[in-house]
């Protein structure tokens, strides 16, 4: 994970974004608020490994 998004310079506004856009495609698809925690808590843990600081 690390490997692959180095160098892309992601910016903490590009992780929210993207993480809003994947709540959104969630809400579409009808997948429930506590399975989209579980999964947003997993991935809130890359947050740090994504980020170009
Ligand atoms: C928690 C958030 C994210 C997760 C879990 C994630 C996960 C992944 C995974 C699994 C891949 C495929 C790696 C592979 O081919 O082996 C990938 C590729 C990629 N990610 Fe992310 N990503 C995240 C956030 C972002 C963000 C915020 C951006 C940019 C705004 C981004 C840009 C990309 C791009 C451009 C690729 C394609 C790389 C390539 O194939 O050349 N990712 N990501």
């Amino acid at each position: 994970m690390v490997d692959i998004h180095t160098g892309m310079n992601i910016t903490e506004g590009d992780f929210n974004h993207t993480v809003d856009l994947l709540i959104a495609a969630m809400n579409e698809m009808g997948v429930s608020h506590r399975v989209q925690n579980r999964l947003l808590a997993r991935l809130a843990l890359l947050r740090d490994e994504m980020i170009y600081i």
